[in-house]
């Protein structure tokens, strides 16, 4: 699936050292690559970094790769493997403003000290054509989990352009009635108000039971629509919804 990732928190896990003990003699600390590859440093809020870091350790161990946010402090992005422990893709939190996010590898044979790498990944937020182009109008073929139920018929239909994908979301009246509407949920999109946006509600798994199901609908996933995508539609109703 493209722009797309199904697990969360933060990143870890073991790689190499078939059997897991290493060979016998003096321990010889792992040989880790000079910088973390990524080869993409600059995205909007939910779009997905590829993060890798080469390692590799004479005595055959077993090596632990830990990946964290340094920083900003507080809200903290996702890590999703990506194949291997030493690979990862990650996304922000929901970012309003252009953000500097610092992101660490720290690898070990668990016998050395561990050694760490830092990259600064830089975050802003998305515009409307992102969300679009990324989450909302991404064709079946390409993975795109929206468009194959609400692609030009039916009660809702994403629309084939930003533009028009725009005017049937914001400020929209949603097609559940009053049920949906008392328990709070006003519109398929408020502008700065996602907690009342019945398209980020429906994509977290957050709606109230009046108004229908989560989407992708029918998935068994919690929660339904990969976190990141989820990050980039929060960030954009929070801004106002803009039609940019
Ligand atoms: C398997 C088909 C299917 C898929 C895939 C699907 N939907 Fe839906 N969607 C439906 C159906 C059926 C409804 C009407 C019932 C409901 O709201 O639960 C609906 C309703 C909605 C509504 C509410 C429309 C309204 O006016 O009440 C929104 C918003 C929505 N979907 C967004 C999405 C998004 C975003 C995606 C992609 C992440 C998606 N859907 C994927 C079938 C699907």
């Amino acid at each position: 699936m493209d722009g797309g990732a199904t697990a969360g928190g933060s990143g870890g896990g073991s790689a190499g050292g078939a059997s897991g003990g290493g060979l016998p003699g003096p321990n010889v600390p792992p040989v880790v690559g000079a910088a973390i590859t990524a080869p993409v440093t600059s995205v909007f809020a939910g779009q997905l970094a590829s993060l890798s870091i080469s390692a590799t350790d004479a005595n055959q161990d077993r090596l632990t790769f830990t990946w964290t946010q340094v920083s900003p402090a507080g809200e903290q992005g996702f890590f999703f493997q990506n194949g291997s422990p030493n690979a990862q893709r990650w996304s922000s939190p929901e970012t309003l403003t252009p953000t500097a996010y610092v992101l660490r590898v720290s690898v070990t044979d668990n016998r050395s000290p561990p050694e760490e790498r830092e990259v600064t990944v830089m975050v802003r937020p998305p515009r409307f054509t992102d969300v679009f182009n990324a989450v909302l109008g991404v064709p079946v073929l390409q993975g795109g989990q929206c468009v194959g139920c609400h692609g030009s018929m039916g009660s809702y239909t994403v629309g084939g352009t930003p533009n028009a994908a725009w005017t049937r979301l914001v400020n929209v009246a949603h097609n559940h009635g009053a049920g949906c509407r008392s328990a709070g949920v006003t519109s398929l999109v408020v502008p700065n108000d996602k907690q009342r946006s019945l398209l980020y509600l429906k994509m977290a798994g957050l709606q109230p039971a009046a108004c229908g199901d989560v989407m992708p609908r029918g998935t068994s996933a919690v929660p339904p629509s990969p976190p990141n995508q989820t990050v980039t539609v929060g960030t954009w109703i929070r801004l106002g919804a803009p039609n940019d």
